[in-house]
């Protein structure tokens, strides 16, 4: 069976698909490449297209024997979210549900969704879990809700929803890691800072939070894609009991703002020059993830530490750099 990857260029659809590949999976991308990286993508079958380009997507059920679909393709920044709410509703709630409704009267019916953390909006300093309520603080955020929740309204799918805590670091024998130049995500945007010796500004000062800044639960990108493998199997084996169709994909522990800041300087043995600003809108304090649902019913959970999230980001940084 082939499994369809939409967005396989992106930062996790680009590991995910590599590892599907290593695990003896057929796989066929269909990327827009407008965001992607084309170099990302291994030897694999890739039709450079809309996610909604009907002909391309009747050829590829054509050619292949598609049961399951992999949907990573989207519009992933809170920040542009607030400036551009019309995109995001556009971009990732209606192309995703066209793309969805002609999947499935196409007999695909396994469905893998790249959601987010974010859908839970702001619960204070608790661990997140996945029967909580879902309060979006930005378009980005509700953009993630609507099409869980269309999943989980889907007859004869098997969907499984995986809320992404905060996918960092990167897969240095994949050479796949964030765009050292332009990702905005904390981690990355550290690193050039500190090697530039840029003055930053860090948002989130106010937080009821323990040191006052915005508290995440950050995971290896390599730990993610292993997370879409196991809800892949799960779902094709057809596991009945347990349930994946929301799993949380975090570590559950907490790093603030300043916490990053410091391992960022133990690791790069430079300082960086920042000072304190309030918290932007759409933030959050706290998110962190109750991992009880991943490890018991996915069979899931990260291997990769902080420490070497923040390493291996500082080394694709330095890589980058030599090119
Ligand atoms: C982390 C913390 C900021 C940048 C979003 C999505 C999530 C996931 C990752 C896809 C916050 C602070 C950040 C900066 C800062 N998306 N910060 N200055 O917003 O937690 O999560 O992206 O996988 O689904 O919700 O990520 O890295 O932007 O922010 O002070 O320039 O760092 O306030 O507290 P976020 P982030």
């Amino acid at each position: 069976m082939t499994v369809l990857v939409t967005g396989g260029a992106g930062y996790v659809g680009s590991v995910t698909t590599r590892l599907l590949v290593q695990s003896g999976v057929e796989v066929v991308v269909i990327d827009s490449l407008e965001r992607g990286d084309k170099t990302r993508i291994p030897n694999v079958h890739l039709e450079t297209g809309d996610i909604c380009d009907f002909p391309i997507l009747k050829k590829i059920l054509k050619n292949h024997d598609v049961k399951s679909v992999m949907h990573f393709a989207g519009y992933k920044s809170v920040q542009e979210s607030l400036h551009k709410p019309n995109l995001y509703i556009e971009n990732n709630v209606k192309k995703s549900i066209q793309l969805f409704d002609f999947l499935f009267e196409h007999n695909v019916k396994n469905v893998i969704f790249s959601s987010s953390c974010s859908v839970y909006g702001e619960h204070g300093v608790k661990l997140l879990n996945e029967k909580d309520a879902c309060v979006p603080l930005s378009p980005y955020a509700e953009s993630k809700l609507q099409v869980e929740e269309y999943l989980a309204s889907a007859r004869g799918v098997r969907a499984s929803s995986l809320r992404y805590f905060n996918a960092a670091g990167a897969d240095l024998v994949l050479n796949i890691g964030e765009n050292p130049i332009s990702a905005m995500n904390l981690i990355p945007f550290l690193i050039r800072s500190i090697f530039r010796n840029d003055n930053v500004q860090i948002h989130g000062g106010d937080f009821d939070t323990r040191d006052k800044t915005g508290v995440r639960d950050y995971v290896h990108v390599s730990d993610i894609a292993r997370a879409h493998v196991a809800a892949l199997r799960f779902l094709e084996i057809g596991e009945d009991g347990a349930d994946i169709r929301t799993v949380n994909l975090g570590a559950g522990v907490g790093r603030s703002v300043l916490d990053v800041i410091e391992l960022i300087e133990r690791t790069t043995r430079l300082k960086l020059r920042y000072s304190l600003v309030g918290a932007r809108k759409g933030d959050p304090s706290y998110a962190v993830a109750d991992t009880e649902k991943a490890r018991n019913h996915l069979g899931w959970f990260p291997e990769h530490d902080i420490v070497s999230i923040i390493t291996s980001a500082v080394d694709w940084f330095r890589i980058s750099n030599q090119r």
